[in-house]
């Protein structure tokens, strides 16, 4: 998966601009507040119909303007095929999505766009809350297996049910029964395929975080969202009168999440800065990898500020990291010297300058 053009259209302070990058590496650089990483911003539009940074439309569209809007020529199985995907978002209503002339859904565009972001979010992955690992997980799995995007629909209406009923106070209990056996039924599934996709992931981060950081030993793990020891609806059934209390189902795969262990300690508390963002950009990496073995095309990686937190030397290795698999990146920074020095003398690089919004050509 590749973009061959792009044309930006009303995000931030970018008024208009197109270029075409370089399937490989793209280096986007300028001073602060140029708009470095509003063409990243704009790139994650193209592909999630959504900014990063904002779920206000209202911030991301140009002042004075109604909506922003991206094109781009663009190759999903890197076959040389040049197909045209567009996406406006306005700032009121729905965003708008066509595809070789026809409107495609969300989930359509997902699946057509792999995107990955690493930026200072990403720290999140380490240091937020479970509902962001599971976010994590849950895009790997969602293009491993094809079925996982009706099961997670149908698990989350099914959980939604249960809570309104335990919100309401009284339930019979014939009918919890048969809520508690289509929940376990939904989670069971969800979890197994939760489990599957983990099983795949790990060596491939083994693989990407023995190359970052030598010498460290990071685990990762999942807790499936209830005591694993015991079955679900055993589970359910014991703490009926807790989540009744709480009007709210407190054990299932809603509460899954995945673990990171240095030396079996918590890696969030232990990890030093440059060390959390080697770590989470290992997990993304690695869904990549990951992502084209299974799919047999690469990810669109956006990268904020890839010197930030590094020294050079693992600015380095996470650059020979990026050249190594065959993905589009996207990479900003404010002055490209710093990782100039840093690339193979074949690898196809795009750098483009930022002032005010305005885009120069290929250095
Ligand atoms: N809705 C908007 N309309 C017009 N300009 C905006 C809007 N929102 C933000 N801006 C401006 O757009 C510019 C681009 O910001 P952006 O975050 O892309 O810069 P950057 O190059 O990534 O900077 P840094 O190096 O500080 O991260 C900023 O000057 C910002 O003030
Ligand atoms: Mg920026």
């Amino acid at each position: 998966m590749s973009i061959s053009k792009l044309q930006i259209q009303h995000v931030r302070n970018i008024s208009s601009i197109s270029f075409e990058p370089s399937s490989a590496i793209n280096i986007i650089c300028g001073e602060n507040g140029s708009g470095k990483t509003s063409i990243l911003e704009a790139i994650n539009l193209l592909g999630l119909t959504r900014s990063f940074r904002t779920s206000k439309a209202r911030h991301l569209v140009q002042n004075e303007q109604q909506s922003s809007v991206v094109f781009a020529s663009i190759d999903p199985l890197g076959h040389g095929l040049k197909q045209s995907l567009g996406v406006e978002r306005p700032i009121e209503g729905e965003a708008r999505v066509r595809y070789e002339g026809s409107d495609i859904d969300i989930s359509t565009l997902a699946e057509l766009i792999p995107l990955q972001v690493i930026n200072s979010d990403t720290f999140m992955l380490l240091e937020g809350s479970p509902a962001i690992r599971r976010q994590f997980l849950d895009w790997g799995v969602f293009h491993a297996d094809k079925a996982f995007i009706q099961l997670w629909r149908a698990f989350k209406r099914v959980l939604k049910q249960r809570n309104t009923l335990l919100k309401c106070g009284k339930i019979d209990n014939q009918l919890r029964q048969v809520w508690d056996r289509e929940f376990v039924a939904f989670s069971d599934q969800l979890t197994r395929l939760r489990k599957e996709y983990l099983s795949l992931l790990k060596p491939e981060f083994e693989k990407v975080v023995s190359q970052l950081l030598d010498d460290m030993h990071i685990e990762l793990g999942f807790s499936c969202g209830w005591d694993k020891k015991r079955e679900l609806d055993e589970v359910l059934s014991n703490n009926f009168e807790r989540d009744l209390r709480q009007g709210f189902t407190g054990s299932g795969p809603q509460r899954a999440d995945i673990r990171l262990k240095v030396d079996g300690h918590n890696a969030a508390e232990r990890l030093s800065r440059g060390q959390k963002k080697l770590v989470v950009s290992a997990l993304k990496l690695a869904q990549g990898a990951l992502f084209q073995r299974m799919n047999s095309r690469p990810c669109i990686y956006l990268i904020d500020d890839l010197p930030s937190e590094l020294d050079s030397q693992h600015g380095e290795l996470f650059c020979k990291v990026l050249e190594q698999s065959s993905n589009q990146c996207f990479i900003t920074c404010v002055d490209d010297s710093s990782l100039k020095s840093y690339w193979h003398p074949q690898t196809d690089i795009a750098t483009f300058r930022i002032t005010d919004g305005n885009i120069a050509l290929p250095m």
